[in-house]
């Protein structure tokens, strides 16, 4: 089966879709009107059930089969935007300043209502599909919100799959992998107290800039130094604030940075060996150093048997050649982990061509990507629950 011919006539549709939500970017949980544009279209689909407000601005809808009874499975995508000043010329470009889709998320969310459309229309599959839409990707737990909010039983959902554009994989190519495919982020916020006085009487002070200097470089050794070669660890400091003025040697000083980590046991590894090194350099130099840890989203991690389903409908559509099964995990975070946290299911990267990187202020999601995707979504539905066990990983 290669891409639907269903799914190509409907590119224009969806690209019309698309570039509406595009130019209508919404952050985090604020995705009322983008809510509300796709609620309206699942209820013009004919979907069975339309819920929304689910995780505060998440939306579902369930569409039935006709082909019998089976389980439920649900397909994700997300609806939110970045604080980013769009700089990508386009004439549907963000309509609202310090707004834009820099992440495709506008793409995704037109796919998926692609994909519903088909699904409602041809209803060739057994048991039933849930589409997610999530608002809050981008930092803000969207997804976790959606599934305390009791969305896996209210639906009867029992395996989820999520899909990302991904720039450099050509359009057409799929990538991905077993176990884990997205890290766990943490943050951290170290706050150092010196004693401030004149730069020119150092020997008077506590200087908090040098001791600051100091646990900079010691962090370096966290991952180095302390986690096992063969396991992946980024300690990244990306903020350091001190001092105001020439001759003045401040008070305090601050830094925080990121924690990415493909397994729980090395960021807790991270912490401790962080916390040592702060309380080392508290001593050494006199000033008192704390540090906040926050632990944000978990490990991505895809069902070995799912990723094998995924990957067949991928190459179903795509052809063999033309999916990557084994990429290399990436080390950005995904709250789509929360749902994976829930079920077993995948997550799975599409190429979105040569493009601006993502989160980058050129970036635009590829319209042609959009027969692919949209084919996707339709030949995981179509063959979830398929009569005939055919190694298609049906749970
Ligand atoms: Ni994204």
């Amino acid at each position: 089966m290669p891409i639907l011919n269903r799914a190509a006539e409907m590119q224009d549709e969806v690209a019309g879709w698309r570039r509406r939500i595009h130019e209508n970017p919404e952050l985090n949980y604020d995705v009322v009107e983008t809510a509300a544009f796709v609620a309206q279209k699942l209820r013009e689909f004919g979907c069975d059930r339309v819920e929304t407000g689910i995780g505060r601005t998440g939306v579902v809808a369930l569409i039935r089969g006709n082909l019998g009874d089976g389980g439920t499975v649900g397909l994700r995508a997300d609806m939110d935007a970045l604080p980013i000043t769009e700089a990508s010329g386009k004439p549907y470009a963000s309509r609202k300043p310090g707004k834009m889709h820099a992440c495709g998320h506008d793409g995704h969310t037109a796919m998926l209502l692609g994909a519903a459309k088909y699904l409602a229309e041809t209803r060739n599959f057994r048991g039933a599909v849930a589409v997610i839409f999530q608002p809050a990707e981008e930092g803000g737990a969207g997804g976790r919100a959606m599934v305390r909010d009791g969305m896996m039983e209210k639906f009867g959902i029992d395996r989820v799959f999520g899909m990302h554009n991904m720039p450099g994989l050509a359009v057409g190519q799929f990538a991905i992998r077993p176990g884990p495919i997205m890290a766990a982020t943490a943050e951290f916020t170290i706050r150092l107290k010196g004693r401030g006085g004149h730069a020119a009487m150092p020997h008077r002070t506590i200087d908090p800039i040098v001791a600051a200097s100091q646990l900079v470089a010691a962090l370096q050794t966290v991952a180095s130094r302390t986690a096992d070669p063969v396991d992946s660890l980024v300690v990244s400091v990306t903020k350091f604030h001190a001092g105001e003025a020439y001759n003045v040697i401040p008070e305090t000083a601050e830094i925080a940075g990121t924690v990415r980590t493909l397994r729980k046991e090395v960021a807790e590894l991270a912490r401790l060996r962080m916390q040592a090194i702060c309380d080392g350099i508290g001593t050494a130099s006199g000033t008192t150093i704390s540090m906040d840890f926050r632990a944000n989203y978990p490990v991505t991690v895809n069902d070995d048997a799912q990723t094998v389903f995924a990957g067949d409908a991928a190459a179903a559509i795509a052809g063999e050649g033309q999916v990557h099964r084994a990429i290399q995990p990436l080390m950005g975070g995904e709250d789509f982990s929360y749902m994976l946290e829930a079920r077993p299911g995948a997550f799975i990267f599409i190429g979105n061509g040569d493009s601006a990187n993502l989160h980058h202020p050129a970036y635009d999601f590829n319209d042609e990507v959009i027969p692919h995707g949209v084919s996707y979504w339709v030949k995981l539905a179509e063959s979830a629950f398929a009569a005939r066990a055919g190694g298609n990983g049906a749970a």
